[in-house]
């Protein structure tokens, strides 16, 4: 399997790429402004860093897990996310249609507005936030290119994270340097383990599978609770935890309340595991201290 991975200096995309290559798979990862050894460069915004990284792998199958994934910054920066996420993808879709290749897109719970989650493949989307709406949006550019396109949605990613962009690295981090932490009691999601993820993404991958597919965590947990757990697993000073409400943190995007995936397809179409936060984040802290 000759597998591109677009964001391979990100959290999903650097544990996809070390998982493929103990696969034996022949793996080629890629970055954008994070430079790491032994990926090469490609800015989704320009064609020409595509076409020479298309050219020179020739790949069979490409993971898209890049993009611009800070919801509050997608939301001051509307242009720059649609120019990303959306007009990026649109940007790939040529190239991988002219090769025969096959996709595989990674989508959010955040297509969704939050009012009844977890939800399930089937769920009419309706994003509150920029970051979900170009996420929609890119989305419906692969099922309109693509025929036997895989979209997989996730939520809430936690895994090895060098430059701390996800929310349970900033939590462990955060207390660690004794600061306070704040964590809304009505914020609900199923944070999910890179590891799991990228597993599912394989699983998904050997069986040829098409359509679109769930993988997160089995917990539905609020912020609150989750961030207890991070506290429980990694020994961190629980006085630091200071419980608020959504609103309290006055966040730039609105965020999705009740948001989270349903996984039963997963589960029962490929057997893949699935965690819920307890054993996902004694992973990721082996992970990390290895
Ligand atoms: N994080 C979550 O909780 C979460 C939840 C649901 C879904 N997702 C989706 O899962 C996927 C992976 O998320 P993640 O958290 O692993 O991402 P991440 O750690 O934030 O990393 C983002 C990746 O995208 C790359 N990137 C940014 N701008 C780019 C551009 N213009 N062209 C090409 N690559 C670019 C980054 O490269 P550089 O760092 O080198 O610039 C990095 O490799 C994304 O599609 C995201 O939307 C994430």
């Amino acid at each position: 399997m000759k597998l591109l991975i677009i964001g391979a200096s990100g959290v999903l995309g650097s544990r996809l790429c070390n998982d493929a290559v103990k696969k034996k798979w022949d793996v080629l990862g890629t970055y954008c402004s994070h430079e790491y050894e032994g990926l090469s460069y490609l800015d989704l915004r320009d064609k020409n860093s595509i076409a020479e990284v298309f050219n020179f792998f020739k790949p069979e199958t490409v993971v898209l897990a890049g993009g611009i994934t800070d919801v509050d910054l997608c939301e001051s920066k509307p242009g720059l996310a649609k120019e990303v996420n959306v007009d990026g993808t649109f940007n790939i879709l040529k190239d991988i249609r002219s090769r025969g290749a096959r996709l595989v897109y990674v989508s959010t719970d955040y297509i969704f507005d939050g009012k009844s989650g977890p939800y399930g493949e089937d769920d009419k989307p309706y994003p509150v936030n920029v970051y979900g709406r170009t996420k929609l949006e890119a989305e419906g550019l692969v099922k309109n290119a693509m025929k036997d396109y895989l979209i997989v949605r996730t939520a809430q990613i936690y895994g090895a994270d060098p430059l701390s962009r996800n929310f349970c690295t900033k939590i462990i981090n955060n207390m660690r340097n004794n600061k306070k932490v704040y964590a809304a009691e009505d914020f609900y999601c199923t944070p999910t383990y890179a590891g799991q993820l990228s597993a599912s993404i394989i699983k998904l991958l050997e069986e040829k599978k098409k359509g679109i597919f769930n993988s997160a965590g089995s917990d539905f947990i609020n912020r609150y609770e989750y961030v207890n757990k991070i506290s429980d697993i990694f020994g961190l000073h629980k006085e630091l935890i200071q419980k608020v409400k959504l609103s309290d943190l006055n966040l730039k995007a609105k965020r999705p309340r009740l948001s989270g995936l349903k996984v039963d397809k997963l589960e029962q179409e490929t057997g893949v595991s699935v965690y819920g936060c307890d054993e996902g984040l004694k992973m990721f802290k082996e992970d990390i201290e290895l």
